[in-house]
C-alpha cells in the first residue's frame, strides 16, 4: 500500500524531494559558485548539509532538480533574486553576547582609554564585521555606552555589517532567547536588556530602543572589491568569519579591512583564527589582536 506521501506525490505530479540527487558534480558546481561570491570554502564534508538546506530552497520554488535550481540562481534574475536566499543558506552564524570575552576586556582596558587620552573630541568608530544576529556589536555598545558614562565628551559610532539579510534583520529587531541573555553581565542586563514575551509564549529580551538607535546595520560581503566609504575606523572586530575562508581569501580580505583601519587601529580575530601573512599591515599585540603598522 502507497503512503500519503507517495499518493499524493504521484497523483499531483509534485517533485519528490526524497528522490532528489545531489551529484558530485552538481554539488562541485555550487561549491564554486559560492566560493566565488561570497568566499566560503564548502570542503565535502558539507554536501549534506548544502543538500539539506538547499532542499528546502527547493521545495519553497517548487523546483525539481538542483541542477535546474543551480541555472536558476546563477542567472542575472536568480542572482536578484534568489542569492540572499542561498547566502542564508550557506552561512552559518552561531554567536553570543560576550563571545570570548579577554578581547572585549582588552577593548575597555587599553584601547578606549588609548584613545580618549589622543582623541581630541573625535568620535570612537568600531566595526563589527561579520556580525551574525548582533549579540557582537550589541556587547560593543553596552560597554561603550558604559565607558561613554564615566567620560565626559566620549563619542561614538558602531558599524555593523553582515553578508545575509537575513541575520541583519533579526539584529535590527534586537530580540534574542531569554537563554542567550544570560552571558550578558547582570548589572548591564538591567540596564539595556528588556525582557519580552514571544507569541508563543516563550520568555524573549529585546535590546533596549537607546542602544539599538547607536548601531548603524549594513549588508556588506567582504568579497566585494571595495566597502564602501567607510573609513577611520578605530578597531575592526572580524571574529569567527575567517575560518569560512580559505587562505587566499583570508589574505585579501584581511589587506582590504585594513585600508580601513586608521593607522595604530586594532584588528580582533576569532581565538581560533590564525593569520600567517607575508608582508601582513598589522603586528600581533596579544593572543588573536593586531594593530596596524
Ligand atoms: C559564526 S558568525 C560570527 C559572528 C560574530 N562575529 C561572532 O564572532 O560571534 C560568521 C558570520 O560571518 C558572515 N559571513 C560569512 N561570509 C561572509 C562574507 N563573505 N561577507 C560578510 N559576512 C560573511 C556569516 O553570515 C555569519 O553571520
Amino acid at each position: 500500500m502507497q503512503n500519503n506521501f507517495e499518493k499524493n506525490n504521484y497523483h499531483n505530479h509534485q517533485p519528490n524531494f526524497f528522490q532528489l540527487r545531489f551529484s558530485d558534480k552538481v554539488f562541485n558546481q555550487f561549491s564554486r559558485f559560492i566560493y566565488e561570491q561570497m568566499g566560503i570554502h564548502l570542503s565535502h564534508s558539507k554536501k549534506v548539509m548544502l543538500q539539506s538546506r538547499l532542499t528546502k530552497r527547493l521545495r519553497k520554488l517548487k523546483i525539481n532538480s538542483f541542477e535546474e535550481y543551480f541555472a536558476y540562481v546563477t542567472s542575472d534574475t536568480g542572482i536578484a533574486q534568489e542569492m540572499p536566499n542561498l547566502i542564508n543558506a550557506v552561512t552559518t552564524n552561531k554567536t553570543d553576547f560576550f563571545r570570548e570575552p579577554k578581547h572585549f576586556e582588552f577593548l575597555c582596558n587599553i584601547v578606549l582609554p588609548e584613545f580618549y587620552e589622543s582623541c581630541k573630541g573625535r568620535k570612537f568608530k568600531i566595526w563589527s564585521a561579520g556580525c551574525s544576529t548582533g549579540a557582537e556589536p550589541y556587547t560593543m555598545a553596552m560597554l561603550l555606552e558604559e565607558f561613554s558614562v564615566k567620560h565626559t565628551g566620549f563619542r561614538y559610532a558602531i558599524l555593523s555589517t553582515d553578508i545575509s539579510t537575513e541575520v541583519l534583520d533579526i539584529a535590527r529587531k534586537g530580540i534574542y532567547t531569554h537563554e542567550m541573555a544570560q552571558s550578558i553581565p547582570t548589572t548591564l542586563r538591567k540596564k539595556y536588556v528588556l525582557k519580552k514575551m514571544g507569541d508563543d509564549k516563550r520568555p524573549l529580551i529585546q535590546i533596549v530602543p537607546e542602544l539599538r538607535q547607536k548601531i548603524k546595520f549594513k549588508q556588506i560581503n567582504l568579497m566585494d572589491r571595495t566597502y564602501s566609504t567607510i573609513t577611520d575606523i578605530d578597531a575592526i572586530f572580524c571574529r569567527n568569519v575567517f575560518i569560512y575562508f580559505n587562505r587566499k581569501t583570508q589574505e585579501r580580505v584581511i589587506r582590504q579591512l585594513c585600508h580601513h583601519l586608521k593607522p595604530q587601529g586594532y584588528f580582533f580575530m576569532g581565538h581560533s583564527e590564525t593569520i600567517y601573512m607575508k608582508n601582513a599591515p598589522i603586528k600581533s599585540v596579544a593572543t588573536t589582536i593586531y594593530q596596524k603598522k
